[in-house]
């Protein structure tokens, strides 16, 4: 791509012009016909701002408390399997950009990079570590006490892959063998090398409440659930002990045609909003996409593909400018909504659009 990169969708375009065409299958993706994928993003635009004027913005500060713990801004980097597909750095150049920007960083169980090298290489990057519960439950153990002992600040359970979908366009466009789609997690006692495939034989399906019970009761770290998409499930994951939860459908990877995450956080706000925090992911692309989760009551975002495109594109400097981008992006819309800091923002900003949203 000529010219610089100034959106996010900047950095998709030259992303999918510099990978392989199997790792951009792979890493841009979705489940069935790809409909909740396309409506992630759609769901934003069909909410319109109604900003406010002369209020006074000279001095903003993006500051959120998550976990109890003051932040920066409200960006987080969402758990993302084999970032070896992007760059040859994976984990740990994405950590530079998470250190740079102090952006938490969620690590994969399927990283390419385990935990402690992660986090031995760049001990400044703020992580939390994201756990799949595989049938052999000593595997979760061991490394939920990794992820204590290497200075991991959460658990984020996901939650919404009891078996892995079939995404179309990896099947018809593969990744190259040889690729390093694998993880340097060691599954049951198969030591080495764990790939999708491989991997999905491993988690349970069986994975229940009293599961997240007793992770939440078992480990010092707080669990944050992740991939729920109803209050009635929000309820249950505060209930069972969960510190915070993601609402989150995985980016349209999993089940097809399941509700925008836009369309399903007010209701989940509103059930557990008041006592444990939310946070969004999927089709966040803009500054005002971040403004408007957090108008409607979510706490922090996470963002998913777009770090995978800098990272393609440039490595941690380009993880590092797409985080950037996003932030400028974000402060420059609360000044123009009239919002000093986060903490400013509520529902009152936002009526249902009238134009109708691309869905392309
Ligand atoms: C390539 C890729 C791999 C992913 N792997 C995981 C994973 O291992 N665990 C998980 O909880 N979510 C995973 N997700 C889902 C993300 O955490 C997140 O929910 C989603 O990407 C957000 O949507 P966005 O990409 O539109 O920002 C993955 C997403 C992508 C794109």
């Amino acid at each position: 791509m000529d010219g610089p990169l100034i959106s996010l969708a900047d950095y998709e375009l030259a992303a999918r012009g510099a990978l392989e065409p199997g790792a951009y299958a792979y890493l841009a993706g979705g489940a069935g016909d790809e409909v909740t994928l396309r409506d992630n993003a759609a769901a934003w635009r069909r909410l319109a701002l109604l900003p406010r004027m002369l209020v006074g913005v000279g001095e903003r500060k993006l500051e959120v408390t998550l976990l109890e713990r003051s932040r920066p801004h409200p960006l987080l980097i969402a758990p993302m399997a084999f970032h070896s597909l992007a760059h040859a750095g994976a984990e740990i150049e994405t950590a530079r950009a998470a250190a740079a920007t102090q952006t938490i960083l969620c690590v994969p169980t399927l990283g390419t990079t385990g935990q402690a090298a992660v986090a031995q290489a760049v001990p400044a990057a703020p992580r939390w570590f994201q756990l799949y519960v595989f049938s052999d439950r000593a595997v979760s153990r061991e490394l939920v006490a990794a992820a204590a002992e290497h200075g991991y600040e959460a658990l984020v359970l996901t939650a919404d892959v009891p078996v892995r979908s079939v995404r179309e366009r990896e099947l018809r466009t593969p990744v190259p063998e040889g690729a390093q789609l694998a993880s340097k997690v060691t599954v049951g006692k198969t030591a080495g090398a764990v790939t999708p495939a491989h991997f999905a034989a491993q988690v349970d399906p069986d994975l229940r409440w009293e599961d997240v019970e007793r992770l939440a009761a078992e480990s010092r770290l707080p669990v944050v659930v992740k991939g729920l998409l109803t209050p009635e499930d929000a309820r249950l994951a505060v209930d069972h002990g969960a510190r915070a939860v993601v609402v989150s459908n995985h980016g349209g990877r999993q089940l097809d045609t399941v509700i925008a995450s836009a369309d399903a956080l007010p209701a989940i706000v509103e059930e557990v909003g008041g006592q444990v925090d939310v946070l969004v992911d999927g089709g966040i692309r803009r500054g005002i996409d971040v403004l408007k989760a957090l108008a409607l009551g979510a706490t922090a975002v996470m963002v998913g593909r777009p770090v995978l495109w800098g990272l393609a594109v440039g490595g941690a400097a380009g993880a590092q400018r797409v985080l950037e981008i996003l932030l400028a992006e974000f402060d420059a819309a609360l000044a123009m909504v009239g919002a000093r800091r986060p903490s400013e923002l509520d529902s009152r900003l936002l009526a249902p659009a009238r134009w109708v949203a691309e869905s392309q």
